[in-house]
């Protein structure tokens, strides 16, 4: 018995890296998937029907049902037909993974519009599609799930603004689904990795370093570690299966065998007038309310400095806090948060 079992799945850029592992943990768990994958490199050129067709040979092989599908996620026909392949390959459509991504880095002042036109379409406007067309069929059938994956860039990566800012609308478009399909025993997810050595983090520095040091590319050195890609796969199957269904506009971060839970953008501090804000009242009160104490946001750590501490990594470092919940099983959560706005 799986746990997906009679589910099918759509992975969206299940031909190589973190897709890969979820499109055939999924398999092994029962679901029948539909491996999308247009087999483009790391920016996002060419085309190749080789990976996605090769994870449906390993899943058939394993003794899974999967069928491959080469479309563009940036295609919205293409992407309806995806989903009825689903459907008619494999009798209905369960579960949407939205995995397939590109990079284009450059600093905001080099880049052009095809970088951030190229990278917004595959991240957002793809996500926005497969989940488009499920929708409605999700509505019908009264159950589905969306899995969408943003990045820690979300939080402002300073060379990704085309990247950080389609991750961030990954997030707010999560929200909204959670918000809208709830009603349909739908759930809507995002995963937040962190680094995962895949071919999309070779050509960073740290890659370039082990490929100097080893003479291997650093998604090859890595399988079997922590920053393994097939290390994902769990949570994201987790989430979708029917045990996960009060798991509903969440998101949930993973950094090797590290999984956290974010907390949701909250007001901090609030000033509230009765009138339209006279500049000089402004000029006063901001200073002494909502911006007292706060600091401009840090610079990138430069070669060899450390990167500045959050709050809750500095939390973090009172052993005290940590709870050993099952063998070699550490929990940690911020009690502050919990305690004022939780209960
Ligand atoms: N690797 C990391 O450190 C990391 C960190 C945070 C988030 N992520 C996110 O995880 C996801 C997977 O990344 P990965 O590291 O496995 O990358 P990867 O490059 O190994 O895999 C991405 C896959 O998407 C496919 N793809 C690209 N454009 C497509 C399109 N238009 N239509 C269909 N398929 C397309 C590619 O062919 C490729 O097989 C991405 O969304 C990425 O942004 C990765």
């Amino acid at each position: 018995m799986g746990r997906l079992d009679g589910k099918v799945a759509l992975v969206t850029g299940g031909g190589g890296g973190i897709g890969r592992g979820v499109a055939k943990l999924m398999a092994r768990e029962g679901a029948a998937v539909v491996v999308n994958d247009l087999g483009v490199t790391v920016t996002g050129e060419g085309a190749d029907t080789t990976p996605a067709q090769k994870v449906v040979n390993e899943i058939t092989a394993d003794g899974g049902q999967a069928a491959a599908n080469y479309s563009s996620v940036t295609d919205y026909d293409q992407v309806g037909v995806m989903i009825e392949q689903a459907v008619k390959t494999f009798g209905s459509i369960d579960i949407v993974v939205n995995i397939a991504g590109i990079l284009r880095d450059r600093m905001i002042f080099n880049m052009s519009e095809a970088e951030w036109d190229a990278v917004v379409a595959v991240h957002l406007k793809g996500t926005f599609n497969t989940c488009r067309h499920a929708s409605a069929r999700f509505r019908e059938q009264k159950w589905g799930r969306f899995i969408n994956f943003a990045s820690v860039s979300a939080w402002g990566s300073p060379g990704q603004p085309n990247y950080g800012a389609a991750k961030h609308g990954i997030l707010g478009f999560t929200l909204t689904l959670a918000n809208s399909m709830a009603k349909y025993n739908v759930t809507a997810n995002s995963i937040v990795p962190g680094f995962v050595a895949t071919r999309m983090t070779d050509s960073t520095p740290r890659g370039q370093m082990v490929l100097q040091q080893t003479g291997r590319t650093l998604s090859e050195a890595s399988k079997g570690t922590e920053v393994d890609p097939e290390n994902v796969a769990p949570i994201v199957t987790y989430l979708a299966t029917p045990e996960a269904s009060y798991i509903n506009g969440q998101f949930i971060g993973i950094q090797g065998y590290t999984l956290n839970l974010y907390s949701h953008a909250e007001a901090v501090r609030i000033l509230q007038g009765t009138h339209r804000w006279g500049s000089a009242e402004l000029f006063d009160l901001f200073p002494k309310t909502l911006s007292a104490g706060l600091t401009p946001p840090p610079l990138p750590p430069k070669p060899g400095e450390e990167a500045p501490k959050r709050r809750t990594q500095l939390l973090q470092e009172d052993k005290s806090s940590w709870q050993e919940i099952a063998p070699g099983v550490k929990y940690w959560r911020w009690q502050e948060y919990f305690e004022t706005k939780r209960g």
